[in-house]
């Protein structure tokens, strides 16, 4: 992707980087950085609160993001659209409300084995909470669920499905149109978590008929502490909010409070403004760029990474899943991966190592922990090329 790296500051700062780490946040464009300034210096106001100009245009800003996730996603309607300081949040909120308020004694909510621990715990405790079940879909040594074992997990018992559309640690896609259709012939709603596919991979609302679907905005070149919730209307508006405050409410007195509608209900106290307003030029950046294009490159890099990979003896690739996405684990026998990420960073190579919050897969591969190579937009081969020259200076070290 010619010129695309020029438009990433760091990338200036440390001309020879390479930022093999973009799972874990990836780096940020001058549009959004330049977006959050410019909102400090010309912008900054509280929003939906004040009716003097300045207050009139932060909270246009802040809107002016929620009408382009609603483009970006494909909403039906910009209500839909819930603000939250990321994934994780997003994930709690419905965990916290629709879940906690549906799961009953012996009910059960259906995840996958290779969730992020952020896409886990929350559902484990409303099961543990209210004595229901979490069932959990296998996946084989391959990296790879079976849509038949996924049917046969959801029982007239259960109450949600909630899986990830990329897993971040095995880079597996799965097939989440297919899982929502089989979990909507059984009439059980469905919760997506696109922390890792939101970057390269176009996501329609209405195509999937997803019931939830959540996403980072700093996985997706925008700021960190930001991210998004798309609810159904009828879900959102029967939901309880999950947290109480200024700007959620439509009435108060001592005695009771009258809820404001969606998504007010849901963003009480003052939200991240400024990672909002860098979130839209995040999402117009990726819009510049196109989720299509993103995707055919980081579709070749992979290709060529995992060939170059394979040719180092002594090396395993975990999780080979013909549908992969940009995410590489692997280990180097006789190395543990915190040395290689070590001696890898030493190199300026940033890759990430260790159990990626998702312990049930490592146990599952019987591991302590793997490198994790992860690629994207502002990647090369000859990013590549020095990933396996690190390697084989680690190799070296540890022969
Ligand atoms: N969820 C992020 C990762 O996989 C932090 O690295």
């Amino acid at each position: 992707m010619k010129n695309i790296r020029s438009l990433f500051p760091i990338f200036k700062e440390y001309p020879n980087l390479v930022y093999l780490d973009s799972a874990s946040t990836t780096q940020k464009p001058h549009s959004v950085i330049d977006a959050e300034l410019a909102f400090y210096q010309k912008q900054n106001a509280n929003v939906h609160r004040g009716i003097y100009p300045l207050a009139a245009k932060a909270t246009q800003a802040y809107e002016a993001t929620r009408e382009k996730v609603k483009q970006f996603l494909n909403t039906p309607s910009v209500k839909e659209v819930i603000f939250t300081s990321g994934t994780t949040d997003s994930v709690n909120l419905v965990a916290s409300t629709f879940a906690l308020d549906r799961v009953g004694e012996g009910d059960e909510v259906v995840i996958s084995a290779m969730e992020h621990h952020a896409n886990l715990i929350p559902w484990q405790q409303v099961c543990l909470q209210k004595g229901g079940k979490l069932v959990v879909v296998p996946f084989d040594t391959e990296g790879v669920l079976s849509l038949a074992d996924f049917e046969k997990a959801i029982t007239d018992r259960t109450k949600l499905v909630a899986v990830t559309h990329v897993s971040n640690t095995l880079g597996t896609v799965n097939p989440i149109a297919d899982m929502i259709k089989i979990a909507h012939s059984k009439n059980v709603p469905v919760f997506v978590d696109a922390a890792q596919s939101v970057a390269s991979h176009v996501l329609d609302v209405q195509a999937l008929d997803v019931d939830f679907l959540a996403f980072s905005g700093h996985k997706l070149f925008g700021p960190t502490g930001v991210g998004v919730l798309y609810g159904k209307e009828k879900w959102l508006n029967s939901m309880r909010p999950h947290r109480f405050g200024g700007e959620m409410i439509r009435d108060v007195t001592f005695k009771r409070t009258l809820f404001a509608p969606i998504p007010q209900k849901f963003e009480a106290g003052t939200p991240n403004i400024a990672g909002v307003v860098g979130l839209g030029a995040a999402i117009d950046f990726v819009e510049s760029v196109g989720q299509t294009v993103i995707k055919k490159h980081v579709d070749e890099l992979l290709k060529y990474a995992t060939n170059a990979l394979k040719n180092i003896e002594g090396l395993d690739i975990i999780g080979q899943a013909k549908e992969k996405s940009g995410i590489i684990s692997f280990i180097l026998r006789g190395a543990h991966p915190h040395d290689v990420a070590t001696i890898l960073g030493q190199q300026e190579v940033c890759i990430r190592a260790g159990h990626h919050c998702t312990q049930p897969i490592m146990d599952f591969y019987e591991l302590p922990a793997t490198v994790r190579v992860s690629l994207s937009v502002y990647n090369d081969f000859d990013d590549i090329d020095k990933l396996i020259k690190g390697l084989k200076k680690v190799q070296a070290i540890f022969a």
